[in-house]
């Protein structure tokens, strides 16, 4: 059965003409959901992922039937009137995907849904997926993948965060647990489906024999919840986890909605609550399959023998490679055919992330381990290496002691930078980009902090700073990462009287950032960068130098060949 979405529900997808509702459309009718329709104002009549187009819901209505669910995909300030103009065409259920829709829009959709007789999950939601079902807005990626990782089951899923929400379903499904439906209620203060709402329809489906809620500390919700248990309406096994143990009082924790107002929101208070009405509150998010098993059990539903817990502890997990005899794959696809297709830094991406990027990705990529190949010997991790190296160290002793000698002031700042440009980000979020910027400038000067990826001992204008940045946004990918370091370069200049200039580091961080990469990675990209420079340089000591030498940082001449083009030709 699962809630929401099944295979006969009718679906349209407001905005389908847009870069993420095309999208989207195609992974959602590739997993099964029944996409009829697409509606984008002025375009009725086109055709995308083999879906009509109309210039209203009410045309598509008209002309295909009643329509079912709505997934909306247009911008935050244009939702509420794409929602309103769904729920006025008789549409009972909407995804509103978009992040910041403003509040009182959202308020005004709570309002008018109620008085249709309708709801809708969301806004800033991930959608819902219910294995074997369908899918509704962005969750479960590719839709091969998501069949594979996640299948029917027992388990019911609500979760205030996206990436939580798929998280737990796959360590779920890892230990053998399926699942009947995964929805992300949407990570903002006001929802349209709070927990409780999905706790109502898991109530009444006979497919969910338990239910999993993955809270976070602010709002009311997880109260809510417990209301719903403690007056006897939601009666099935309640396993809960509370994000936000760490958080003090006026913090936001990661989501809009996750805000403690003096005590109210707070993560002990929601545990007592839920504890008090008897749910299961685990305290690691690695606890949930444990608990789903033995709640399960005790209730006598069976779970295959070859995927329960006990067995699988029995194992470690690696999702990067598997080989078996004459066939390696990487994250999936044969290396054999890789090889040749792909570009190596495309395989690096692969590698990190788990997904074969764009030709365009891979490009930016290259350019950035280009950039950072070398810089002359006389930066710290070359001259551990060389000194190394004259000591008669073998070549793995010399790299790796020059790549010991990446750290905080050198090749090491990028991590610290995307830490500075994020929450730049997160602070533009209540006002503008220039607000944003202007905020973290100024509490580094409060601070008495060197602004990180900022500044170079030698170059005044990077050039590799400024090839990055403009190849980012001739192949696309510069987005907001680029347009906060360009306002926080701007904020400095003008709190101090004293332009600082972007330097690698920063160009590397705002680039990381809009590749969607994570910023524990951070300081790698320029240690893969820097590793053949080493090589390099190790080998050149070896072979061109006397052991034991004493090596001065500066004074060396470079006799390499004359400046030249790389589209000269040969
Ligand atoms: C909603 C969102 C996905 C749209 O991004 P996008 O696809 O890049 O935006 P686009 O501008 O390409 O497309 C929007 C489309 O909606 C269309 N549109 C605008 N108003 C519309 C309406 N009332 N009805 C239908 N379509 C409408 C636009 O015309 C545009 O189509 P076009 O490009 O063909 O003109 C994006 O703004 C967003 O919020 N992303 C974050 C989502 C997120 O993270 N959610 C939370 C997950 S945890």
């Amino acid at each position: 059965m699962a809630i929401l979405i099944d295979r006969d529900k009718h679906v349209v997808v407001q905005g389908i003409t847009g870069r993420e509702g095309a999208a989207r459309t195609r992974l959602m009718k590739q997993y099964g959901t029944q996409v009829i329709a697409g509606v984008t104002p002025g375009r009725g009549g086109e055709m995308v992922e083999a879906v009509p187009v109309f210039d209203t819901v009410a045309a598509a209505r008209d002309t295909l039937g009643a329509i079912d669910i709505s997934a909306i995909f247009v911008p935050a300030p244009l939702v509420k009137n794409a929602a309103l103009e769904a729920l006025a065409a008789g549409v009972k259920l909407l995804v509103v995907v978009p992040d910041r829709v403003p509040l009182y829009d959202a308020l005004e959709l709570v309002a008018e849904a109620e008085a249709c007789g309708a709801s809708f999950i969301g806004p800033n939601t991930l959608g819902v997926l219910s294995p074997g079902s369908g899918v509704l807005g962005m969750m479960g990626g590719r839709a091969a993948a998501a069949q594979e990782w996640f299948y029917p089951g027992p388990v019911g899923i609500t979760s205030r965060s996206g990436g939580v929400t798929t998280s737990a379903g796959y360590y779920l499904a890892q230990s053998g647990l399926g699942l009947s439906s995964m929805v992300h209620v949407g990570g903002d203060s006001v929802v349209g489906m709070p927990h409780a709402e999905v706790l109502r329809r898991f109530e009444s489906d006979p497919q969910t024999e338990c239910v999993v809620l993955c809270g976070e500390i602010g709002t009311s919700q997880e109260e809510m919840a417990a209301d719903l248990i403690a007056t006897g309406q939601f009666t099935k096994p309640l396993i809960a986890f509370i994000g936000g143990k760490a958080a003090q009082s006026g913090t936001r924790f990661s989501h809009a909605g996750a805000i403690i107002e003096g005590n109210r929101g707070t993560y002990a208070s929601k545990v007592a609550r839920l504890r008090e009405v008897g749910a299961e509150v685990v305290d690691s998010f690695a606890d949930i399959p444990r608990a789903a098993q033995r709640i399960l059990q005790r209730r006598s539903v069976s779970i295959p023998k070859e995927r329960t817990l006990m067995d699988n502890d029995l194992h470690w997990k690696s999702a990067i490679s598997h080989i078996k005899p004459n066939e390696i794959r990487l994250r999936g696809y044969r290396i054999d055919e890789l090889m040749g297709r792909i570009s190596f830094s495309q395989a690096i991406y692969l590698a990190l992330t788990g997904e074969l990027p764009s030709p365009a990705v891979g490009q930016l990529l290259d350019a950035i381990f280009v950039s950072s190949i070398d810089h002359g010997a006389s930066p710290p991790s070359a001259m551990a290496a060389r000194t190394a190296a004259s000591s008669g160290a073998p070549f793995n002793a010399a790299v790796a002691a020059g790549l010991l000698s990446i750290n905080q002031h050198h090749g090491g700042a990028i991590e610290d930078s995307m830490r500075l440009i994020q929450g730049g980000m997160t602070l533009a979020q209540e006002g503008s980009v220039q607000q944003g910027a202007e905020a973290v400038v100024a509490a580094y000067r409060q601070e008495k902090k060197r602004l990180p990826g900022f500044g170079h001992r030698v170059h005044t204008a990077d050039p590799r700073t400024q090839r990055l940045l403009e190849m980012s946004s001739q192949l696309g990918i510069a987005g907001a990462g680029v347009t906060m370091l360009r306002a926080i370069e701007d904020a400095w200049g003008e709190a101090s009287g004293k332009r600082l200039p972007v330097n690698v580091d920063g160009a590397l961080a705002a680039l990381l950032i809009d590749l969607g990469l994570p910023m524990e990675l951070a300081n790698t990209f320029f240690m893969m960068s820097r590793l053949p420079g080493l090589v390099a340089q190790v080998h050149e000591e070896k072979t061109r130098e006397r052991p034991m030498r004493s090596i001065h940082p500066t004074d060396y001449e470079y006799d390499g060949p004359a400046d030249r083009n790389p589209t000269d030709e040969n």
